[in-house]
């Protein structure tokens, strides 16, 4: 297709706004897809991705759609990841596009990732068309947000289309104001490939999937091609585009959306960001911008329950980062839990995810460690190191000084939770930055915060104190130099190192307190009293007992029923599950994880 008759877009929204809902109208209204082939929502692939209700990978379907003008067009519709922990991988795909949908659920208004997703649209230079959308609804309230669309963004509220991706009104007005808004691509024609890589994923058969934009110059099936950030090269496979199944049509041109089929048997070979040219232009094109590295932030230890399933966990910890290059992880052994793996992570949802994926597809039960963030540490000697584990700071004799991530994040909110909101912020250490009154009862704060505070349950309390009203956006802000200390525990007299905390050294007292009272009810008892302890360095700071048991369990079977007690005994077992015997003292999985309730 000539690139007048192209359009490349992608559909940004607050998180249930009804992005998928209305990807599938517009893929049914160009007959793309049936109604029945949409019964399980096409877009959002994965199983997990569909009972999260969110979306993950970034997806990208072409329609072809007359218009009223009565021309056809080649549409590529790219559906980017919801979460904002997949900020990067937003980026990328709206860098593929020159035109968005921004949609905004006609009940709620303008939510946190509404302008978080609507800012970095607009860094990418697109179009903006703003979709009220679920206007069906009885609470619906299309004016007020089309006076906020126009107050908070500075979009004329005229250009708000009205819509509800669910009963399919506005479908069609969508798909015109596509066509004619939407700038079509201005790539070059003659000049040598460049092509954006915006997503990929692993297939058995074809090797790595790379998600494409050619911005200038044409690919070919069976050409040799060089991915210009890793250096790797490799022969076409097939190129082709997703309809929404992969369709080889041998070639794609300037302007167009699709995919090549790579060979790659790694997605590090082929990164997001990355540009695609042919060795022969290598030295004569400029790659494209905006590529970066996956950085991981948050980091926790997985390991084995069972410690002969490690081959196992190593293997799909392999499988898993075939497809997603911003998994990482390394070897690591811990005294308490023995053989495991560090893992890094983009945020706190991508490790969930990733957790769920090995326990569910791999059918491994995985104990995992209360994540970290990775701190920057200058030592004394004027040497500086990373460190992702607590267990592996350097003794504090050595340390000069220690950096930690914050993040800048935004809060809109009802204001009558200002109060609350500005106590939990505090007591994460974070600092006021901004207060903006979006309508006369509706806020946006503005704050930073230490990541290593973000990531220990604060969404979840932001969400119970402003009774699920609040969202929140957040993104990373820069390493600043903290006062932390480490926290060890002490179970039974031995540190274990999986349960170590790096806390800010205000905190160390009470959250040492907190942990050990945690504990002490976790912990189940055992034949003999176990003390838990709580230490900074050598010095005890708090200190709990857990009491031995009076009886065997078994002894309410006594004389009886065999049946009972074997019951009896496989509950046990079953309870044992998430269980490590740390020195002789059985530390549950709920005990690794007790630092994320402490509130
Ligand atoms: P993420 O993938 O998590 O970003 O969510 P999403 O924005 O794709 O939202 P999704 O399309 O999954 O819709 C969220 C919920 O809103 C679903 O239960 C939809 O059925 C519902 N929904 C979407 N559009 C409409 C609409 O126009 N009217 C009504 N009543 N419900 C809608």
């Amino acid at each position: 297709t000539d690139q007048a008759h192209i359009r490349n877009f992608c559909i940004i929204a607050h998180i249930d706004h009804g992005k998928s809902t209305l990807a599938d109208r517009l893929l049914e209204f160009t007959g793309t897809v049936s109604k029945r082939e949409l019964m399980a929502q096409t877009l959002d692939q994965m199983e997990l991705e569909r009972e999260k209700g969110i979306t993950i990978k970034a997806q990208a379907v072409r329609m072809r759609y007359t218009a009223l003008d009565g021309e056809e067009y080649e549409l590529n519709l790219i559906d980017t990841p919801g979460h904002v922990d997949f900020t990067y991988e937003v980026s990328r795909s709206l860098a593929a596009c020159e035109g968005a949908l921004l949609v905004i659920d006609a009940t709620q208004g303008i939510e946190a990732q509404t302008l978080a997703n609507l800012y970095l649209a607009l860094e990418a230079d697109l179009s903006i068309i703003p979709v009220i959308n679920k206007i069906d609804l009885p609470s619906a309230e299309p004016e007020k947000v089309r006076q906020e669309v126009e107050d908070v963004i500075g979009i004329p509220k005229e250009e708000c289309i009205l819509a509800s991706a669910k009963e399919g009104t506005g479908t069609q007005d969508i798909l015109e104001a596509i066509v004619k808004l939407v700038q079509p691509p201005k790539g070059e024609v003659e000049q040598p490939l460049r092509a954006l890589v915006f997503d990929s994923h692993y297939d058995a058969y074809k090797g790595v999937i790379a998600y494409v934009r050619v911005v200038d110059g044409q690919l070919h099936q069976d050409e040799r091609v060089v991915m210009m950030a890793t250096g790797s090269t490799t022969d076409i496979l097939e190129a082709g585009y997703f309809h929404p199944r992969l369709i080889s049509a041998g070639a794609l041109t300037t302007g167009e959306v699709g995919y090549i089929a790579t060979g790659f048997k790694n997605v590090k070979d082929c990164r997001v960001g990355d540009t695609v040219t042919l060795p022969s232009a290598l030295t004569r094109v400029e790659p494209l911008s905006g590529y970066q590295p996956a950085k991981p932030m948050v980091f926790a230890g997985l390991y084995p329950v069972e410690g002969n399933d490690y081959p196992l966990l190593r293997d799909a910890l392999d499988r898993l980062q075939l497809n997603d290059a911003s998994l990482f992880y390394e070897p690591e052994t811990s005294g308490a839990l023995g053989f495991g793996f560090r893992c890094g992570f983009l945020g706190l949802l991508h490790m969930e995810i990733i957790q769920e994926r090995l326990e569910r597809e791999y059918n491994l039960d995985i104990l995992a460690t209360a994540p970290s963030v990775a701190y920057l540490v200058t030592k004394t000697d004027g040497t500086t190191m990373e460190v992702d584990n607590p267990s592996a700071m350097p003794s504090f004799g050595d340390i000069e000084k220690i950096e930690e991530p914050w993040m800048d994040i935004s809060i809109f909110t009802p204001s009558r939770y200002i109060g609350t909101i500005m106590d939990l912020v505090t007591t994460r250490r974070g600092t006021y930055k901004d207060l903006k009154y979006i309508e006369a009862e509706r806020v946006l704060l503005t704050y930073s915060m230490p990541l290593a505070e973000l990531i220990i349950d604060f969404y979840d309390q932001l969400k119970t104190r402003t009774q699920g009203y609040a969202s929140l956006d957040y993104s990373f802000g820069g390493y600043h130099e903290s006062d932390l200390v480490k926290l060890d525990i002490l179970v039974n007299g031995v540190a274990v190192d999986a349960l170590s905390l790096i806390v800010h050294r205000e905190k160390a007292y009470h959250q040492g307190r907190a942990l050990v009272e945690k504990l002490r009810g976790l912990i189940p008892r055992q034949l003999f009293e176990v003390p838990i302890q709580a230490a900074i360095g050598s010095r005890v700071i708090s200190r709990e007992t857990v009491k031995a048991m009076r009886k065997d369990v078994l002894a309410k079977c006594y004389g009886g029923d065999i049946t009972r007690k074997r019951k009896l005994l496989e509950k046990q077992k079953e309870g044992k599950k998430r269980m490590k015997i740390v020195g002789n003292v059985e530390i549950p999985q709920e005990a690794f994880m007790a630092v994320l309730s402490l509130g």
